[in-house]
C-alpha cells in the first residue's frame, strides 16, 4: 500500500475567527510570514505526497492564487535585487501539484472529503485539515503513513485529551497493537462524558482506503446536520482494518483565536528573524502584566 495522494479539506466557513475570516479564508492567515495552508502543505511534501487536492469554496480563490506564478511580482524583486523574496515567492508555487475542487454547498467535513473521490480513484490517500497545523520532528502525515502501509490499514492520528476536552473532538474505541499504535474498534463524535469510548481523540489527520468514499456518498447528516467524517470513519473501521496512532508531536488548531495565538507565539519565537525580539517583548510585556 503506497499513499501518493492528499486532500486538505479547506471549504469551512470560519465561523470561529470572524470577522476576520469573512473575506479571508482562515488557511490563508498569515502564521507569522506564511500562510496557515502552506505549513499544512509542506507536512505533506514531507511525507513523501506527490499530488495534492485542496477542496475549497466560492470565497476562498486566494489560496489558488498564492499557489501560482506571479511574474508581475516576481519581475520587481528582481530588479530590486530582493532575491530572498522573489525565492519564497516562487517556492510556494513549486512546492506540490497542487489540484482544486470546490464543495459548492458547506455540508460538512464528510461532504468535503467525498469531493475528492475523482481525484483520488481507488487509492489509499492522506487527509490533513487545512486549519490544524502540526510541528513534529517526523512529520505526523509520514507517521500516519508508516502504521498504515505496516498494518494494510486505514489509520487515524490520535493524542490523549483531557475528559473536559473530549467533548470537541471524536474519542475512539481502542486496543492496543504495539507501542503508539492502537486498533480501532469504534469511535463517537462530541461525545458527552458518559459516552466517550477513550481519552484518546481525533486530531486533523488520517490515512484513508477509497472504501470510504461510498460509505460518505451513503451517509445521512448527522451531528450538526452536517455529513459527519467520523460516521463515515465509524463504518469503516467497522467494515475494515483500522489503526489509530498516538503520533510524536504537538498540534495547533488556527481555527480558533485561542490556538491561532499560542502558534502565532510559538512559531514567532522560534522565527530567527523575529525570535530574539519578541522574546525581549514577552519578558518586557510581563513585567506590566
Ligand atoms: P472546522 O469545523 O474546524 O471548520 O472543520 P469550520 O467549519 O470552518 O469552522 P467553524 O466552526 O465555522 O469556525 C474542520 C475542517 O473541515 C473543513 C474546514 O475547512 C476544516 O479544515 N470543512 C468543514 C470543509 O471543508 N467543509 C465543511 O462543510 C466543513
Amino acid at each position: 500500500m503506497k499513499v501518493r495522494k492528499a486532500v486538505i479539506p479547506a471549504a469551512g466557513l470560519g465561523t470561529r475567527m470572524l470577522p476576520a475570516t469573512k473575506t479571508v479564508p482562515k488557511e490563508m492567515l498569515p502564521m507569522v510570514d506564511k500562510p496557515v495552508i502552506q505549513y499544512i502543505i509542506e507536512e505533506a511534501v514531507a511525507s513523501g505526497i506527490e499530488d495534492i487536492l485542496i477542496v475549497t469554496n466560492r470565497a476562498k480563490s486566494a489560496m489558488d492564487d498564492y499557489f501560482d506564478y506571479y511574474p508581475e511580482l516576481e519581475t520587481r524583486l528582481l530588479q530590486a535585487g530582493k532575491e530572498k523574496e522573489l525565492i519564497e515567492v516562487r517556492r510556494a508555487a513549486d512546492l506540490a501539484n497542487i489540484f482544486y475542487v470546490r464543495q459548492k454547498q458547506t455540508k460538512g467535513l464528510g461532504h468535503a472529503i467525498w469531493r475528492a473521490k475523482r481525484f483520488v480513484g481507488d487509492e489509499p490517500f492522506a487527509v490533513l485539515l487545512g486549519d490544524d497545523i502540526m510541528r513534529a520532528e517526523v512529520p505526523v502525515t509520514r507517521q500516519l503513513i508508516a502504521g498504515a502501509e505496516k498494518y494494510g490499514a486505514s489509520a487515524v492520528g490520535v493524542q490523549r485529551v483531557s475528559t473536559e476536552a473530549i467533548v470537541k473532538y471524536s474519542s475512539v474505541k481502542i486496543s492496543p497493537l504495539e507501542e503508539r499504535i492502537y486498533a480501532v474498534s469504534d469511535m463517537n463524535e462530541k461525545p458527552r462524558p458518559e459516552e466517550m469510548f477513550s481519552n484518546y481523540a481525533i486530531l486533523g489527520r488520517y490515512v484513508l482506503k477509497s472504501d470510504i468514499f461510498d460509505i460518505l456518498e451513503n451517509l445521512r447528516p448527522g451531528y450538526g446536520g452536517e455529513i459527519q467524517l467520523t460516521d463515515g470513519l465509524r463504518e469503516l473501521c467497522m467494515r475494515d482494518k483500522m489503526i489509530a496512532v498516538d503520533f510524536e508531536g504537538r498540534r495547533y488548531d488556527t481555527g480558533n483565536l485561542n490556538g491561532f495565538l499560542e502558534a502565532t507565539i510559538d512559531f514567532a519565537l522560534d522565527h530567527k528573524a523575529t525570535g530574539p525580539w519578541l522574546r525581549r517583548f514577552i519578558k518586557e510585556k510581563a513585567k506590566q502584566l
